[in-house]
């Protein structure tokens, strides 16, 4: 079974619930004759009723940026996977590089999300990705697998079927700094490698790997290309309906 694509939008900290409706409303029009791609819009917590609202009877899925594993309790600021659901929102972004750099999110925590998402049907996006010191010291391998197996313990792999994996190196976010395709190619590589040896060669085969990092309109072809690469998470980029439109059109191979 050949892998869909999928274009996913990160809007970060950015955007009003009324920039998000103009947004969703410019969008639409954009990208309805698109069939090769699934679109996710990853919009931050407050703007998601707004989102899932807007985009309603049109196929794009709305994703939240980070969820708590606990289905409740008294933690203070922290969003439940069962408090998503009921907003109507079907995937969730885990273990973004900024919440591992600035919020002290582990490889651990990556492991328990990812099990709270796949048990609540919630279709998890598992961000993995080096630093540029890791990748100076040769360490990217190292990095990918060890991001990549200590998600993946403990999953079985008969619900694992959602997973979809975010290859996003650090030095590249934000940056303009995008990977070569020749790059992005070998990580995506190293990556389906390790799913294969946590799960099994058939979640490795059907398992989509996007990748994020400075992916704009005119390096999403050339990325998209690839045989490894199944699709991008963008920053920047998608915060323009246009811009992500383009994306979008693009990345069809
Ligand atoms: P940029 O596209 O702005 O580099 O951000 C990538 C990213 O972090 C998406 O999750």
């Amino acid at each position: 079974m050949p892998r869909k694509k999928l274009i996913a939008a990160n809007w970060k900290m950015f955007k009003t619930p009324d920039e998000a409706v103009v947004f969703v409303r410019a969008f639409i029009p954009l990208v309805a004759h698109h069939r090769h791609a699934e679109i996710v819009l990853c919009p931050s917590p407050t703007l998601l009723p707004t989102v899932v609202e807007a985009a309603r009877n049109h196929p794009i899925h709305i994703a939240a940026q980070n969820m708590h594993w606990l289905d409740q309790g008294a933690y203070t600021g922290e969003t439940s996977p069962l408090q998503l659901k009921a907003l109507g929102v079907t995937h969730v972004l885990i273990g973004h590089s900024e919440r591992r750099q600035y919020f002290n999110e582990t490889d651990e925590s990556v492991n328990l999300k990812l099990k709270a998402a796949l048990a609540h049907h919630l279709v998890p996006i598992v961000c993995v990705g080096e630093q540029l010191a890791e990748r100076e010291a040769n360490q990217t391998a190292e990095v990918l697998e060890r991001q990549t197996s200590i998600a993946l313990e403990g999953i079985d792999p008969a619900i694992a079927t959602p997973l979809i994996i975010a290859y996003e190196p650090v030095w590249a976010i934000g940056t303009g700094r995008t990977a070569t395709p020749e790059i992005a190619g070998d990580a995506h590589k190293i990556i389906r490698a390790q799913i294969a040896n946590s799960l099994s060669t058939e979640l490795a085969a059907s398992t989509r790997i996007l990748y994020g990092g400075s992916v704009k309109p005119d390096n999403t072809a050339s990325l998209c290309a690839l045989e490894d690469i199944d699709g991008a998470l963008v920053g920047g980029a998608s915060l323009d309906p246009a811009s992500f439109a383009g994306i979008v059109a693009n990345s069809a191979a």
